[in-house]
């Protein structure tokens, strides 16, 4: 069944106002209404189509039908399209150091990248680390005792998260702030609308980056140490045949991983202690252990994902729900609209930390399928058993909650505490 013009006739209403503030208070009612609708949508100002429901999404990033890379011979049109930071004309660091990272890649040299960090973020190695995160949440938590009120994300989360990622990698703590502030930048970079200056930033950022990268890289191929980056520079050769990596390959991984090791953490303990906040009950069943810490983690995530729209090119003419796809169309993926799929969880819009939430897509699903969710779980888990231990954390001075501006990350802006 094709998409019939009647229906074509509903996708000209403005279902989707992604820019109002309505919507960035709160997409769901927005994604609501997007899965009531047959097929996917389609979205012109950013010429992509939206896939809202689960089982579109599943079929879409589990299909070797659709890959991130679009297919060469439609390139040309493709720069017509897409996010700025996508077409990135000045953009040479970083087209070179940001934008080739592994979850760009299709095939065989997805698997190889993936396939050279995979040991060290799989369960069984970082389950070890819970120790080290437990002391970093704790002394950081009680650095800020004395102020009375703190700001749960940009005091606690994102240092914390940050000196976790960065010491796995074996980033000096002297670098950490440096790094925060590169991938900030960067980050701004993946709206699907993005102003100028925000790109002059992210190209700026990107080569200090990747400058303050290649040092540690090289310094690292010298004298090894026991850290991730010595393990991803030992594998550095001319052979890629053979699962060796590029030095490009090794810097744009490390800057990837210290980006992605850290922003979704943050956004996934706002979005989460925001939604207990508002849920006195399900916080009761928390601090009495009625429910464990694990389990709210799990419908933290899926009650407001941190990460909201990722995308796919059909890689060949395709059907999906009754649209008809042609090679190169641009779908968008919207995790946040699959997890509160009412076909798949039952009264999606409450917040039950005893739901089990185990068909979540906060992570993704298919070939991409994030490959730091263990760490993520552990950082969340740790993070969240230290606030319940060190401090009545809910009490929340008269906090509204202010979403960042973006399409992309859903996070709040700021979440004040009394600590
Ligand atoms: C709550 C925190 C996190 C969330 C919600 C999250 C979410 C995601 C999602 C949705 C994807 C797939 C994107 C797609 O389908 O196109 C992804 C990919 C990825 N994530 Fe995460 N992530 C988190 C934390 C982390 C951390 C801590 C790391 C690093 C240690 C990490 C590393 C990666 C990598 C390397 C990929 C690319 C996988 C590939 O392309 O094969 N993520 N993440």
């Amino acid at each position: 069944m094709v998409v019939s013009d009647k229906v074509k006739d509903m996708y000209t209403e403005e279902v989707f106002q992604p820019h109002s503030a309505a919507f960035r208070a709160d997409p769901y009612p927005t994604y609501a209404a997007l899965r009531q609708l047959p097929g996917l949508y389609y979205y012109a100002p950013w010429d992509m189509y939206l896939a809202s429901r689960h089982a579109d999404i599943r079929q879409i990033a589990s299909s070797e039908q659709f890959v991130r890379q679009a297919p060469e011979a439609l390139r040309s049109k493709l720069t017509l399209q897409g996010s700025p930071a996508e077409t990135r004309p000045n953009m040479p660091y970083f087209e070179r150091y940001v934008a080739s990272n592994l979850l760009e890649k299709d095939g065989r040299t997805h698997r190889r990248l993936r396939q050279a960090v995979f040991t060290d973020l799989k369960l069984k190695n970082i389950e070890s680390l819970e120790g080290r995160i437990r002391d970093i949440a704790s002394k950081r938590l009680s650095s800020l005792a004395h102020q009375g009120v703190m700001d749960l994300l940009s005091d606690f989360a994102v240092p914390v998260s940050v000196a976790v990622i960065a010491e796995l990698l074996g980033v000096p703590v002297q670098d950490q702030d440096s790094l925060r502030m590169y991938a900030d930048q960067i980050t701004k970079a993946y709206e699907p609308e993005t102003e100028e200056g925000a790109l002059v930033d992210a190209e700026a950022a990107a080569k200090s980056f990747s400058e303050l990268m290649t040092e540690h890289v090289v310094a690292r191929r010298k004298a090894p140490k026991d850290d991730l980056i010595s393990r991803l520079a030992a594998k550095v050769g001319p052979n890629q045949d053979e699962d060796q990596i590029s030095l490009d390959e090794c810097i744009t991984m490390c800057i990837f991983l210290l980006n992605a090791g850290h922003e979704a953490t943050v956004n996934a303990l706002g979005n989460g202690v925001w939604a207990l906040i508002n849920h006195p009950d399900q916080f009761a069943a928390l601090s009495e252990g009625q429910v464990t810490v694990s389990a709210a983690v799990e419908e933290m995530l899926r009650f407001d994902a941190p990460l909201q729209l990722f995308h796919r090119f059909a890689g060949h003419d395709t059907e999906i729900s009754g649209t008809h796809l042609c090679a190169g169309d641009k779908v968008g993926l919207l995790y946040g609209s699959a997890n509160r799929d009412e076909m798949v969880f039952k009264d999606p819009n409450s917040f039950d930390i005893t739901r089990g939430a185990a068909d979540h897509m906060a992570f993704g699903i298919g070939e991409h399928l994030c490959l730091g969710m263990h760490l993520a779980r552990l950082d969340l888990r740790v993070m969240l058993e230290v606030l319940l231990e060190h401090t009545d954390f809910l009490v929340s001075p008269d906090t509204t909650a202010d979403y960042r501006d973006s399409i992309v990350f859903r996070g709040l802006k700021e979440l004040p505490l009394e600590c």
